[in-house]
């Protein structure tokens, strides 16, 4: 019996990963005990009690946040029930907490971001003449995803002189969030803002709206990357309106079964499978679109 609890159903993203993990585990016969967060950690820690109590035989569960965790995974481990952690990961001192981590690079993603910013000709254009300014929209406060996509992002733009976040604000992950704040970021900087990046495909598709609704062409007089690469995304870069999307793969479930039956069969797991991933600039889209299972 596997435990999982999941952070929410905050994105397309999440949707996809929900139903990858709920097939795999059907494929594979293996009992799932499925708990939905709604992208609150107090909800995770409950479940994780109550799994407990259910002894189950692996806890699987993507964080929400990095932090706060060593309580309830000492629980488990007091109670012998492995943990693997998928998508997201935990900062704990005691990494004997979790057997293994399966998800992706979340500080590549958010390299890869900036590096199809700079070569991306219309930017460079834009950076010979003057400054390129950046408005961001994190992710959920304290998430694993946010931190590093933030990270990753800064990391190439640092040796980039020309190029600015001047604004930078969470829009939790959802399309509702992402419009609310770029309506903010638009009210406060107008057509000074140059880029937007989105931590997902959901705020840069809820951040079009609100771009559109302020009388400006997305993808055109800003310029938007943004990191998931969901059919939604594709259908905006198709539309002209998103110009790259940053893979990060919802598609978890066949790697976590195949985890859990080998925690439950003893055998030895890898502590950390990294998913492969790649990038999807505009005029790559309508080829690939056919292609995309999420
Ligand atoms: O943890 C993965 C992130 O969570 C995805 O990029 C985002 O869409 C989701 O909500």
């Amino acid at each position: 019996m596997l435990g999982f609890s999941q952070v929410g159903a905050e994105s397309e993203w999440r949707t996809a990963n929900t139903q990858s993990i709920k097939d795999a585990a059907a494929k594979e016969g293996i009992t799932l005990k499925f708990s939905d967060a709604q992208q609150k950690q107090e909800n995770q820690i409950k479940a994780i009690r109550s799994f407990i109590a259910q002894r189950v035989d692996v806890i699987a569960f993507s964080p929400v946040v990095e932090t706060g965790w060593e309580p309830v995974l000492r629980e488990a481990k007091r109670a012998g029930i492995p943990v693997v952690l998928t998508d997201r990961s935990v900062s704990v001192k005691d990494e004997s907490l979790w057997v293994s981590f399966l998800g992706s690079d979340f500080v590549e993603e958010g390299r890869r971001a900036a590096k199809w910013l700079v070569d991306y000709a219309p930017v460079k254009e834009l950076a010979a003449k003057g400054e390129v300014n950046i408005v961001e929209l994190q992710g959920t406060v304290g998430s694993a995803p946010a931190i590093d996509r933030k990270k990753g992002f800064e990391e190439i733009l640092k040796n980039q002189p020309k190029f600015k976040i001047i604004r930078s604000q969470t829009g939790d992950f959802t399309r509702a969030k992402g419009k609310e704040v770029m309506e903010a970021f638009l009210k406060a900087e107008g057509k000074k803002i140059n880029v937007l990046y989105a931590h997902n495909d959901d705020m840069a598709i809820g951040a079009i709206q609100a771009i559109e609704e302020a009388g400006l062409k997305p993808g055109k007089d800003i310029v938007i990357v943004s990191i998931d690469a969901v059919k939604g995304a594709f259908e905006a870069m198709i539309a002209g309106k998103l110009n790259c999307s940053v893979e990060c793969s919802p598609l978890l479930g066949p790697q976590l079964m195949s985890i859990v039956k080998d925690v439950v069969a003893g055998k030895p797991v890898p502590r950390r499978i990294v998913t492969e991933e790649g990038v999807f600039p505009q005029e790559t889209a309508a080829k690939e679109f056919p292609n995309r299972k999420y």
